[in-house]
């Protein structure tokens, strides 16, 4: 297919179907699968329509053409001419629904594959607005929660499990393989195989709510030996902060009310109700997806929860000027 057809077809596709561009450059298996049976079904589509637009507009010209010599012909030759038209075009329908039916089903089928290889489980759980992560292992200290980010060894198949807290969420990394619905009380599953190293954007993908457009994450798929030392530096408790402010900054989160909402491990802090922050400034990004990470960013949040994602459960706390910076300089410090 030339480059000039690709891009007549995929901005068609996008002005009609709204699908993401995203999908059309896989990066990891499941992916490519998904985005060949969107080429297969897009084309068959799109030849059946043009083919159906031509035969209407043959059959108006030749209809008026017709209609001005007899308004009522007899055509015995014409019309066994067009019974065996429409029985041919019926089996050609039959036979293309069906190969389209096949090819879907195989394609889940080798959707399925990549689960059953996958070695490493994590565990996903959705809610209003934001993901908490647990990577699973077979030894409990190797057990390791975190936030709003995931991290994958690039060509190991991952299998995730996913629920909600609440409403019905949806996990998708389009890049990389299609969507599956995060639903209170049942847990589904999705495998992912990213085959190149990158950084590829999870949307929440159904509507969950007022906050449904800011809840996003980064999946970071990198070499195996980076993967396990990423993870090894997260399992670790947070760093003990050496500046005096930074210090004060982590006295202000133990005693302010951060701490009935976040667990930073290694302190005193060990709420469950928002998302682990003990290596929050490793992240990529701030507020599931919303804001990038920087001193600036964490400011704005903590200040104005309200302000950048109205409907939060994130309260605004009455901090001083001096006790949110500290408390900044503090986060900033949990690499
Ligand atoms: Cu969560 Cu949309």
């Amino acid at each position: 297919m030339t480059a000039r057809v690709r891009v007549l077809v995929l901005s068609s596709c996008i002005a009609l179907g709204g699908c993401s561009i995203d999908v059309m450059q896989p990066r990891g298996e499941g992916a490519a699968s998904v985005a060949q049976l969107v080429w297969i079904f897009t084309i068959i589509g799109a030849i059946i329509w043009l083919l159906v637009v031509g035969v209407l507009v043959i059959a108006l010209g030749q209809r008026r053409a017709r209609l001005r010599l007899d308004p009522l012909p007899s055509q015995p030759v014409g019309e066994r001419l067009a019974t065996a038209i429409v029985a041919v075009c019926v089996l050609l329908t039959g036979i293309i629904v069906t190969g389209l039916t096949i090819l879907s089903y195989t394609t889940g089928k080798s959707l399925a594959a990549i689960g059953e290889q996958a070695e490493l489980t994590v565990d996903i759980k959705a809610q209003q607005w934001w993901w908490e992560v647990t990577y699973q292992d077979p030894t409990p200290s190797r057990i390791l929660t975190t936030a709003d980010e995931i991290h994958i060894p690039v060509g190991r198949p991952v299998r995730f499990r996913l629920t909600s807290t609440d409403v019905i969420h949806s996990f998708w990394v389009p890049r990389l393989s299609g969507k599956e619905d995060l639903i209170p009380n049942q847990t589904n599953e999705i495998a992912i195989r990213a085959d190149r190293p990158g950084v590829y954007r999870a949307p929440c993908a159904e509507f969950c709510g007022l906050q449904h457009a800011h809840m996003a994450m980064d999946v970071v798929a990198q070499a195996e030996d980076e993967f396990q030392s990423w993870r090894d530096a997260q399992l670790k408790p947070a760093a003990t902060p050496g500046e005096p402010e930074a210090q004060h900054g982590e006295l202000v989160f133990a005693t302010r009310g951060c701490a009935m909402c976040h667990t930073i491990r290694g302190t005193s802090a060990g709420g469950r109700v928002g998302p682990d922050l003990t290596h929050v400034a490793s992240r990529r990004m701030v507020a599931a997806g919303t804001l990038p990470m920087s001193r600036g960013s964490l400011a704005a949040w903590i200040r104005n929860p309200q302000g950048i994602k109205p409907g939060t459960n994130m309260p605004e706390v009455d901090l001083s000027p001096d006790e949110l910076n500290a408390v900044v300089s503090y986060l900033v410090t949990l690499k």
